[in-house]
């Protein structure tokens, strides 16, 4: 499927450049746009130098949690540690809603290599991974390809364009697993096992993957490194704003007339990208609800868009930036019947280890999917309510709290469609 990138609006574009351009795949094409010279840079310094400009890039993890990256590429151990040390991207993109990995991957796959050697550098990794989603199954020989082109080029392997650093890249297919997206979960897959979260701490800088100090960061994190080392992290904080500095690739879906992914400097009003970029909702319909940072995530209200796209914004205004990918609704949506869906998505990605999340995402399931039916009782919204309670902060991953946040937010906000549902059997969608 195709979507719409930057050339035809106005959207800030770093890590979405070349989306959309064929031959920016190929090397010497990415070689003449400037690839590979963050790397080059990176070469004449020494790892904690690297970290240093990240952090003062201030650039922040796009895997949801938006945790520093440089902070945590620092908890790596040093060099007094002669363990092997691993870099594993998170390739494994399965949260609905969210679209931007797979595309960074299919258009720009030698940014994401060039963003992984310089992390596997700062953190003093001989070896890095790139943990794909198994679904991915165009954008697979691409970054093949770009990897196979990247070594007999010398941009991987031994003595890296001519240094006498040396590391290597393998790209692992995931098996088809949502769960394999949660870091633990990750490395566990790539080693082997079944995709199931373990307990933290520790954490992956202690023990990660064969039980090694581990780094794992999303595709879009690590495809921001290299421009900010090319450029410098002043250069990377002129978008944005300061507690949420640079650009951010929105998945834009749901009711609107232009979804896609569009690049944006961090803070733009959600109602901007969705009215004015994304051209508003078709056929004059009104917006009834969003979704703002992919499923996990709370509904907001219409007049809830306001807010800043910022971490801090979107949770100021009750939800979070996660993936920034919104999920429009329109009022002919029946936000009951979504909120079942996502639950129902849930459930069947639990991994089944914690009771809480195993049965909790069912029963929320049956539940929501009883008063859909016309069979719900008023009792039910206290038991949901419960069942919110039960499955936050219990558990082994946040797997569970990811039911919680539209659940909870679809009960405080629009409890009229569940008494619509339980009381007259009918829906306040139009
Ligand atoms: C259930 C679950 C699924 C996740 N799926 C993904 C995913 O598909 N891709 C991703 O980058 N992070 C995912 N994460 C977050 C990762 O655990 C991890 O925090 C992230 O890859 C770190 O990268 P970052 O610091 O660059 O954001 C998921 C987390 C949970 C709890
Ligand atoms: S919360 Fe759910 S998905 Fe996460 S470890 Fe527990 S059972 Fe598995």
């Amino acid at each position: 499927m195709a979507f719409p990138h930057r050339h035809d609006l106005e959207t800030t574009t770093l890590l979405s450049r070349h989306m959309g351009e064929e031959e920016a795949r190929h090397l010497d094409t990415w070689l003449e746009r400037g690839g590979y010279e963050g790397l080059r840079k990176a070469l004449t310094m020494e790892p904690e130098e690297i970290v240093q400009v990240v952090k003062d890039s201030g650039l922040r993890g796009r895997g949801g949690a938006g945790f520093p990256t440089g902070m945590k590429w620092s908890f790596m151990p040093g060099a007094d540690d002669d363990r092997p040390h691993y870099l594993c991207c998170n390739a494994d993109e399965s949260e609905p809603g969210a679209f931007k990995d797979r595309e960074v991957l299919r258009w720009s796959p030698h940014l994401l290599i060039e963003g992984c050697m310089i992390a596997a550098r700062a953190i003093r990794a001989r070896h890095a991974y790139i943990y794909i989603r198994g679904e991915f199954f165009p954008v697979l020989p691409i970054l093949n390809r770009a990897v196979s082109d990247a070594y007999r080029e010398g941009y991987l392997g031994e003595g890296i364009m001519g240094s006498g650093w040396s590391c290597d890249l393998t790209v692992h297919v995931g098996a088809g697993a949502y769960i394999a997206g949660e870091e633990t979960g990750l490395m566990a897959s790539l080693e082997g096992r079944r995709a199931e979260p373990r307990v933290k701490p520790p954490f992956p800088a202690q023990v990660g993957i064969f039980g090694q100090p581990t780094t794992v960061n999303n595709v879009e994190t690590l495809a921001a490194v290299p421009m900010i080392l090319t450029n410098g992290a002043e250069w990377y904080r002129q978008w944005g704003t300061e507690k949420s500095p640079g650009t951010k690739l929105w998945c834009c879906s749901g009711h609107l007339n232009r979804p896609g992914n569009y690049e944006m400097a961090l803070g733009v009003p959600l109602k901007d990208i969705l009215f004015d970029v994304c051209g508003g909702i078709p056929e004059g319909r009104a917006v009834r609800a969003v979704i703002p940072g992919g499923s996990s995530t709370a509904y907001l209200t219409p007049d809830e868009l306001d807010c800043e796209t910022t971490y801090e914004g979107l949770k100021e205004a009750g939800s979070s930036l996660g993936t920034a990918s919104p999920i429009v609704m329109d009022e002919s949506t029946c936000l009951l019947r979504a909120t079942r869906r996502i639950a129902q998505f849930y459930a069947h990605e639990s991994c089944g280890q914690c009771v809480q999340c195993r049965e909790g995402t069912e029963w929320v399931t049956e539940i929501l999917t009883r008063i859909e039916h016309g069979d719900g009782r008023m009792e039910d919204i206290d038991t949901l309510y419960d069942l919110c309670e039960q499955l936050t902060g219990r558990t082994i991953c946040v797997l569970a709290d990811s039911v919680v946040f539209p659940l909870k937010s679809s009960l405080d906000k629009f409890r009229d469609e569940y008494e619509a549902h339980i009381l007259r059997d009918t829906c306040t969608a139009t």
